[in-house]
Protein backbone atom coordinates (compact mmCIF):
# COMPACT_ATOMS: atom_id res chain seq x y z
CA UNK A 1 0.00 0.00 0.00
CA UNK A 2 1.69 3.29 -0.70
CA UNK A 3 1.47 6.39 1.92
CA UNK A 4 -0.76 8.92 1.88
CA UNK A 5 0.76 12.32 0.57
CA UNK A 6 2.00 14.76 3.31
CA UNK A 7 0.58 17.93 3.73
CA UNK A 8 1.57 21.01 5.93
CA UNK A 9 -0.75 22.89 8.45
CA UNK A 10 0.96 25.94 10.16
CA UNK A 11 -1.35 26.01 12.98
CA UNK A 12 -3.98 24.16 14.51
CA UNK A 13 -7.34 25.59 12.78
CA UNK A 14 -11.03 24.73 14.21
CA UNK A 15 -11.35 20.80 14.46
CA UNK A 16 -14.02 20.51 12.11
CA UNK A 17 -11.56 21.13 9.22
CA UNK A 18 -8.23 19.77 10.56
CA UNK A 19 -10.14 16.90 11.18
CA UNK A 20 -11.23 16.36 7.73
CA UNK A 21 -7.60 16.69 6.70
CA UNK A 22 -6.16 14.05 9.02
CA UNK A 23 -8.63 11.61 7.43
CA UNK A 24 -7.47 12.42 4.20
CA UNK A 25 -3.64 12.74 4.39
CA UNK A 26 -0.58 12.52 6.57
CA UNK A 27 -0.60 15.90 8.36
CA UNK A 28 2.39 17.53 9.80
CA UNK A 29 1.22 19.93 11.81
CA UNK A 30 2.87 23.16 13.41
CA UNK A 31 1.27 23.31 16.61
CA UNK A 32 2.86 27.00 18.21
CA UNK A 33 0.49 29.53 18.88
CA UNK A 34 2.78 31.63 17.02
CA UNK A 35 3.32 31.07 13.29
CA UNK A 36 6.33 29.35 11.77
CA UNK A 37 9.08 31.38 11.02
CA UNK A 38 10.02 31.97 7.44
CA UNK A 39 12.73 29.14 7.71
CA UNK A 40 10.86 26.83 9.57
CA UNK A 41 8.43 26.93 6.94
CA UNK A 42 10.74 26.58 3.84
CA UNK A 43 12.42 23.38 5.93
CA UNK A 44 8.37 22.19 6.66
CA UNK A 45 6.99 22.28 3.51
CA UNK A 46 10.11 19.98 1.28
CA UNK A 47 8.07 16.99 -0.27
CA UNK A 48 5.18 18.06 1.04
CA UNK A 49 1.95 17.95 -1.48
CA UNK A 50 0.01 20.72 0.05
CA UNK A 51 -0.05 23.57 2.16
CA UNK A 52 -2.87 24.83 4.27
CA UNK A 53 -1.25 28.27 5.55
CA UNK A 54 -2.78 31.23 6.89
CA UNK A 55 -2.64 34.73 6.05
CA UNK A 56 0.43 35.01 8.88
CA UNK A 57 2.30 33.19 6.19
CA UNK A 58 4.07 34.91 3.62
CA UNK A 59 3.97 32.26 0.27
CA UNK A 60 6.50 33.35 -2.61
CA UNK A 61 7.70 31.76 -5.32
CA UNK A 62 10.80 30.71 -3.09
CA UNK A 63 8.22 28.36 -1.14
CA UNK A 64 7.22 25.85 -4.32
CA UNK A 65 11.01 25.92 -5.02
CA UNK A 66 11.88 24.90 -1.34
CA UNK A 67 8.80 22.54 -1.50
CA UNK A 68 10.15 20.97 -4.62
CA UNK A 69 7.71 19.90 -8.19
CA UNK A 70 4.99 17.24 -5.85
CA UNK A 71 3.20 20.68 -3.98
CA UNK A 72 -0.11 20.18 -5.35
CA UNK A 73 -2.18 23.11 -3.68
CA UNK A 74 -1.68 25.92 -1.47
CA UNK A 75 -4.93 26.62 0.91
CA UNK A 76 -5.09 29.92 2.48
CA UNK A 77 -7.59 29.79 5.71
CA UNK A 78 -8.66 33.83 4.69
CA UNK A 79 -10.42 35.25 2.08
CA UNK A 80 -7.89 37.62 1.64
CA UNK A 81 -5.15 36.38 0.10
CA UNK A 82 -2.08 39.41 0.03
CA UNK A 83 0.07 37.11 1.90
CA UNK A 84 0.59 34.80 -1.11
CA UNK A 85 2.18 36.08 -4.21
CA UNK A 86 -0.21 34.41 -6.20
CA UNK A 87 1.48 34.70 -9.57
CA UNK A 88 4.64 32.97 -8.45
CA UNK A 89 2.11 29.48 -7.83
CA UNK A 90 0.15 30.16 -11.29
CA UNK A 91 3.46 30.71 -12.90
CA UNK A 92 4.19 27.09 -11.53
CA UNK A 93 1.17 25.83 -12.45
CA UNK A 94 0.05 25.39 -8.40
CA UNK A 95 -4.06 26.50 -7.84
CA UNK A 96 -4.29 28.99 -4.72
CA UNK A 97 -7.48 28.31 -2.55
CA UNK A 98 -9.41 30.71 -0.38
CA UNK A 99 -12.50 30.91 1.86
CA UNK A 100 -15.11 33.70 0.03
CA UNK A 101 -18.41 34.13 1.10
CA UNK A 102 -18.86 32.18 4.18
CA UNK A 103 -17.53 35.18 6.82
CA UNK A 104 -19.53 37.94 4.63
CA UNK A 105 -22.36 38.08 7.44
CA UNK A 106 -19.58 37.77 10.22
CA UNK A 107 -17.52 40.21 9.28
CA UNK A 108 -20.15 43.05 8.04
CA UNK A 109 -21.64 42.10 11.70
CA UNK A 110 -18.32 43.19 13.37
CA UNK A 111 -17.77 46.11 11.06
CA UNK A 112 -21.24 47.60 11.86
CA UNK A 113 -20.25 46.66 15.69
CA UNK A 114 -17.21 48.64 15.70
CA UNK A 115 -18.58 51.69 13.33
CA UNK A 116 -21.57 51.99 16.65
CA UNK A 117 -19.02 51.71 19.43
CA UNK A 118 -16.59 54.38 17.55
CA UNK A 119 -19.37 56.57 16.73
CA UNK A 120 -21.06 56.06 20.31
CA UNK A 121 -17.91 55.98 21.92
CA UNK A 122 -18.74 52.71 24.22
CA UNK A 123 -14.87 51.77 24.82
CA UNK A 124 -14.21 55.39 25.67
CA UNK A 125 -17.29 55.17 28.17
CA UNK A 126 -16.49 51.77 29.40
CA UNK A 127 -13.01 53.25 30.84
CA UNK A 128 -14.13 56.14 31.78
CA UNK A 129 -16.06 53.98 34.39
CA UNK A 130 -13.28 51.85 35.44
CA UNK A 131 -10.71 54.67 35.97
CA UNK A 132 -13.39 56.39 38.21
CA UNK A 133 -14.40 59.43 36.31
CA UNK A 134 -17.95 58.44 36.34
CA UNK A 135 -19.08 61.19 38.83
CA UNK A 136 -22.42 62.00 37.85
CA UNK A 137 -25.27 61.95 34.71
CA UNK A 138 -24.42 64.87 32.67
CA UNK A 139 -25.72 66.50 29.67
CA UNK A 140 -22.33 66.80 27.60
CA UNK A 141 -20.65 63.51 29.09
CA UNK A 142 -19.06 61.79 26.40
CA UNK A 143 -21.55 62.78 23.48
CA UNK A 144 -21.14 60.91 20.35
CA UNK A 145 -22.67 61.08 16.65
CA UNK A 146 -26.32 59.80 15.54
CA UNK A 147 -26.92 57.42 12.95
CA UNK A 148 -30.43 57.79 11.48
CA UNK A 149 -30.45 60.33 8.56
CA UNK A 150 -26.01 60.20 8.90
CA UNK A 151 -24.16 58.90 5.50
CA UNK A 152 -21.99 55.83 5.43
CA UNK A 153 -19.26 56.20 2.70
CA UNK A 154 -18.59 52.00 2.10
CA UNK A 155 -14.83 51.63 -0.10
CA UNK A 156 -15.51 48.26 -1.70
CA UNK A 157 -18.77 47.04 -2.51
CA UNK A 158 -17.78 43.30 -3.31
CA UNK A 159 -19.64 40.92 -0.78
CA UNK A 160 -18.56 42.00 2.62
CA UNK A 161 -19.36 46.17 1.24
CA UNK A 162 -22.90 44.77 0.18
CA UNK A 163 -23.59 43.03 3.50
CA UNK A 164 -22.44 46.34 5.36
CA UNK A 165 -24.82 48.43 3.26
CA UNK A 166 -27.74 46.02 4.07
CA UNK A 167 -27.15 46.61 7.74
CA UNK A 168 -26.68 50.35 7.47
CA UNK A 169 -29.71 50.94 5.79
CA UNK A 170 -31.63 49.17 8.37
CA UNK A 171 -30.44 51.83 10.26
CA UNK A 172 -31.73 54.24 7.99
CA UNK A 173 -28.39 55.69 7.10
CA UNK A 174 -28.21 57.08 3.41
CA UNK A 175 -25.34 55.00 1.57
CA UNK A 176 -22.68 55.62 -0.97
CA UNK A 177 -20.33 53.06 -1.96
CA UNK A 178 -16.79 53.68 -3.80
CA UNK A 179 -15.68 50.70 -6.05
CA UNK A 180 -14.37 51.21 -9.40
CA UNK A 181 -14.97 47.81 -10.30
CA UNK A 182 -18.66 47.55 -9.24
CA UNK A 183 -21.50 47.53 -11.91
CA UNK A 184 -24.55 49.48 -10.26
CA UNK A 185 -27.89 47.55 -9.57
CA UNK A 186 -30.97 48.99 -10.92
CA UNK A 187 -33.10 48.80 -7.44
CA UNK A 188 -29.71 49.48 -5.07
CA UNK A 189 -30.37 52.17 -2.87
CA UNK A 190 -26.50 52.98 -2.38
CA UNK A 191 -24.88 54.81 -4.47
CA UNK A 192 -22.23 54.97 -6.25
CA UNK A 193 -20.08 57.72 -5.85
CA UNK A 194 -16.18 59.01 -6.30
CA UNK A 195 -13.55 58.76 -3.95
CA UNK A 196 -13.79 62.67 -3.46
CA UNK A 197 -17.76 62.53 -3.57
CA UNK A 198 -16.98 59.66 -0.67
CA UNK A 199 -14.30 61.20 1.11
CA UNK A 200 -16.14 64.77 1.39
CA UNK A 201 -20.28 63.62 1.96
CA UNK A 202 -19.62 60.57 4.51
CA UNK A 203 -20.32 60.97 8.14
CA UNK A 204 -19.32 57.20 8.68
CA UNK A 205 -16.48 55.56 6.38
CA UNK A 206 -16.08 51.57 6.26
CA UNK A 207 -13.04 49.58 4.23
CA UNK A 208 -13.63 46.82 2.46
CA UNK A 209 -11.88 46.70 -0.16
CA UNK A 210 -8.67 44.20 -0.70
CA UNK A 211 -5.40 45.11 -0.01
CA UNK A 212 -3.53 45.88 -3.95
CA UNK A 213 -0.92 48.58 -5.04
CA UNK A 214 -4.03 50.76 -6.03
CA UNK A 215 -5.21 50.42 -2.11
CA UNK A 216 -2.41 50.53 0.07
CA UNK A 217 -2.40 54.04 1.71
CA UNK A 218 -5.86 54.77 -0.04
CA UNK A 219 -6.80 56.42 3.61
CA UNK A 220 -3.72 59.11 3.45
CA UNK A 221 -3.42 62.89 5.02
CA UNK A 222 -4.68 63.99 1.42
CA UNK A 223 -8.10 61.85 2.07
CA UNK A 224 -8.26 62.62 5.93
CA UNK A 225 -7.80 66.20 4.37
CA UNK A 226 -10.92 65.62 2.62
CA UNK A 227 -13.22 64.24 5.32
CA UNK A 228 -15.50 65.70 7.60
CA UNK A 229 -14.67 66.63 10.84
CA UNK A 230 -17.15 64.03 12.29
CA UNK A 231 -16.39 61.31 10.52
CA UNK A 232 -15.64 58.10 12.07
CA UNK A 233 -13.47 55.76 10.36
CA UNK A 234 -13.60 51.62 10.56
CA UNK A 235 -11.22 49.16 8.92
CA UNK A 236 -11.50 45.55 8.88
CA UNK A 237 -10.24 44.70 5.62
CA UNK A 238 -6.66 45.23 5.68
CA UNK A 239 -4.07 47.38 7.89
CA UNK A 240 -1.86 48.81 5.06
CA UNK A 241 -4.89 50.48 3.05
CA UNK A 242 -4.44 53.30 5.91
CA UNK A 243 -1.31 55.35 6.31
CA UNK A 244 -1.37 55.02 10.21
CA UNK A 245 0.66 57.78 10.90
CA UNK A 246 -1.75 60.11 9.07
CA UNK A 247 -4.65 58.40 10.70
CA UNK A 248 -2.81 59.07 13.98
CA UNK A 249 -2.83 63.28 13.05
CA UNK A 250 -6.26 63.05 11.77
CA UNK A 251 -7.65 61.98 15.20
CA UNK A 252 -5.05 63.47 17.33
CA UNK A 253 -5.83 67.29 16.08
CA UNK A 254 -9.50 66.64 16.08
CA UNK A 255 -9.47 66.34 12.04
CA UNK A 256 -12.00 63.32 12.36
CA UNK A 257 -13.91 62.10 15.03
CA UNK A 258 -12.83 58.64 16.07
CA UNK A 259 -11.48 55.28 14.03
CA UNK A 260 -11.84 51.87 14.94
CA UNK A 261 -9.31 49.52 13.75
CA UNK A 262 -9.59 45.53 13.58
CA UNK A 263 -6.78 45.53 11.18
CA UNK A 264 -3.42 47.15 11.55
CA UNK A 265 0.00 47.87 10.04
CA UNK A 266 2.02 46.10 11.30
CA UNK A 267 -0.13 42.93 13.00
CA UNK A 268 0.38 43.03 16.08
CA UNK A 269 0.64 46.33 16.77
CA UNK A 270 4.01 47.35 18.68
CA UNK A 271 2.94 48.60 22.47
CA UNK A 272 4.71 51.94 21.94
CA UNK A 273 2.85 52.43 19.07
CA UNK A 274 1.83 56.00 19.25
CA UNK A 275 -1.93 55.09 18.21
CA UNK A 276 -2.64 52.87 21.37
CA UNK A 277 -2.07 56.90 23.19
CA UNK A 278 -5.49 57.79 21.55
CA UNK A 279 -9.16 57.73 23.47
CA UNK A 280 -10.56 58.52 20.22
CA UNK A 281 -9.78 55.09 18.65
CA UNK A 282 -10.70 51.69 19.22
CA UNK A 283 -8.01 48.67 18.11
CA UNK A 284 -8.91 45.16 18.22
CA UNK A 285 -6.57 42.22 17.09
CA UNK A 286 -8.34 41.46 13.57
CA UNK A 287 -11.67 39.22 14.81
CA UNK A 288 -13.85 40.42 12.09
CA UNK A 289 -14.93 36.82 11.33
CA UNK A 290 -14.09 35.39 14.23
CA UNK A 291 -17.23 33.43 15.37
CA UNK A 292 -17.56 30.10 16.17
CA UNK A 293 -19.73 28.82 13.31
CA UNK A 294 -17.34 30.86 10.84
CA UNK A 295 -14.43 30.12 11.68
CA UNK A 296 -15.30 26.22 11.73
CA UNK A 297 -16.59 26.61 7.71
CA UNK A 298 -13.87 28.43 7.35
CA UNK A 299 -11.67 25.36 8.35
CA UNK A 300 -13.77 23.38 6.21
CA UNK A 301 -13.41 25.44 2.88
CA UNK A 302 -9.60 25.47 3.50
CA UNK A 303 -9.64 21.71 4.53
CA UNK A 304 -11.94 20.77 0.81
CA UNK A 305 -9.68 22.75 -1.38
CA UNK A 306 -6.74 21.54 0.07
CA UNK A 307 -7.85 17.79 0.12
CA UNK A 308 -9.10 18.64 -4.00
CA UNK A 309 -5.77 19.85 -4.58
CA UNK A 310 -3.79 16.96 -3.57
CA UNK A 311 -5.86 14.80 -5.65
CA UNK A 312 -5.69 16.58 -8.13
CA UNK A 313 -9.31 17.95 -8.51
CA UNK A 314 -10.11 21.51 -8.78
CA UNK A 315 -10.40 23.77 -6.02
CA UNK A 316 -13.96 24.38 -4.92
CA UNK A 317 -12.71 27.91 -4.11
CA UNK A 318 -9.27 28.85 -6.38
CA UNK A 319 -8.18 32.51 -6.87
CA UNK A 320 -6.08 31.40 -9.90
CA UNK A 321 -8.22 29.13 -12.20
CA UNK A 322 -6.05 30.29 -15.03
CA UNK A 323 -3.76 27.28 -13.83
CA UNK A 324 -6.74 24.89 -15.04
CA UNK A 325 -6.40 26.54 -18.49
CA UNK A 326 -3.06 25.29 -19.25
C1 LIG B 1 -9.80 37.01 5.91
O1 LIG B 1 -10.32 35.89 5.83
O2 LIG B 1 -9.20 37.52 4.98
C2 LIG B 1 -9.94 37.75 7.20
O3 LIG B 1 -9.14 38.87 7.27
C3 LIG B 1 -9.66 36.86 8.39
O4 LIG B 1 -10.80 36.16 8.62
Amino acid sequence: MSAKPKVFVTRIIPAKGLQMVQEAWDVDLWTDDLPPSRDIMLQRVRGVAGLLCLLTDRVDGELPVAAGPQLKVVSNHAVGFDNIVVPDCTARGIPVGNTPGILTDATADFAFALLMAAARRVVEADRYVRTGQWKTWGPSVLLGSDFVGATLGIVGYGRIGQAMARRALGFDLRVIYYDPTAIPEPNDPAQKVSLETLLSESDFISLHTPLSPATRHLMDARAFAQMKQNAVLVNTARGPIIDQMALYDALKTGRIFAAALDVTDPEPLPMDSPLLELENLIIVPHIASASQSTRDKMAMMAAANLIAGVQGQRLPNCINPQVYDR
